[in-house]
């Protein structure tokens, strides 16, 4: 990554007899032209969320990405529409959910060794929307689309049934106390929602650095009707050649963890005949 996406916002420039910039009013957005503070709004606070809110620091490379190529490539996951994704992506390549990318290196890394593959990439963490959306205007890659907020929102509210080809979740918050373990993403309601969206032969794969989540992981995915293991003896995949390092991922590893990759199949739909007959 470049100095400049790395080092702190610059204090503002003052040209002498301009007029001197103030700091941000209070309900000012922070960020004009880019992603919204809390797109959803209150409409859905209710819920027990998977990921902690957290206002974090964005470095002036972030800032500048984020101003610059939101409108570009960014979208608000406000529950507000149906998302057309031939409309959204400029083309009817496969379309893959990330949920959950974190600073996004592993994301742009996937999306330049597969430019036919479209990858609409979630999180709330605005420092790294600002981080991918960088990586992806740097290295070119046009296959990438980031949303701000909560997946559950954009798989329930915006996106339409059958229309992911994949579905990945590269280590998810671990949620480690047991009083948490409810916030943990990979559940059976979560996975019921995810089929419907996902077209049967479609991949989910998760990873997680966690063993005792990846066990879980294992039994709810192996326990529910929508989803076929793609391992014969029915346990954990080796890591695809397709999924880099991620940054947590190396984290994890420099802790001592083992990581457990977990490749599951959507099914064909009981009700409907399968392709070709
Ligand atoms: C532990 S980090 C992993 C990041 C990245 N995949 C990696 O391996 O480096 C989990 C990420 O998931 C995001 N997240 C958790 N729940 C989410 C949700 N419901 N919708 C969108 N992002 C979510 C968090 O904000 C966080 O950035």
């Amino acid at each position: 990554m470049s100095d400049s996406a790395n080092s702190p916002e610059p204090p503002l420039p003052h040209t002498p007899g301009a007029p001197a910039r103030h700091a941000r009013a209070k309900g000012e957005p922070r960020f004009p032209d880019g992603p919204k503070a809390d797109p959803a709004g209150s409409h859905f606070e209710r819920r027990i969320r998977s990921f902690q809110p957290r206002r974090s620091r964005v470095t002036a490379g972030q800032a500048d990405a984020l101003q610059r190529l939101w409108p570009k490539w960014g979208l608000d996951i406000d529950g507000s529409r149906t998302l057309d994704l031939p409309d959204l992506f400029g083309n009817d390549n496969p379309v893959v959910l990330e949920i959950g990318f974190g600073m996004g290196e592993a994301t742009a890394q996937m999306a330049a060794a597969d430019p036919a593959t479209n990858i609409l990439a979630v999180d709330v963490h605005t420092p790294g929307q600002g981080n991918l959306l960088n990586l992806a205007d740097r290295n070119g890659l046009s296959n990438i689309r980031v949303g701000n907020g909560d997946a559950i929102i954009l798989l329930r509210e915006m996106l339409t049934p059958d229309s992911l080809d994949g579905l990945r979740v590269y280590f998810p918050d671990p949620w480690p106390k047991k009083r948490h373990h409810k916030r943990r993403l990979i559940q059976p309601e979560f996975l019921s929602l995810a089929a419907t969206r996902l077209r049967p032969g479609a991949i989910l794969h998760c990873a997680t650095d966690w063993e005792e989540y990846a066990e879980q992981m294992l039994d709810v995915l192996t326990a529910h009707p929508d989803f076929e293991n793609t391992q014969a003896d029915g346990g954990f995949a080796p890591r695809p050649d397709f999924r880099p390092l991620t940054r947590f991922e190396g984290q994890g590893l420099d802790k001592g963890h083992v990581v457990n990759d977990l490749l599951f199949r959507r099914v064909p739909h009981a009700d409907r005949p399968p392709a070709g007959v």
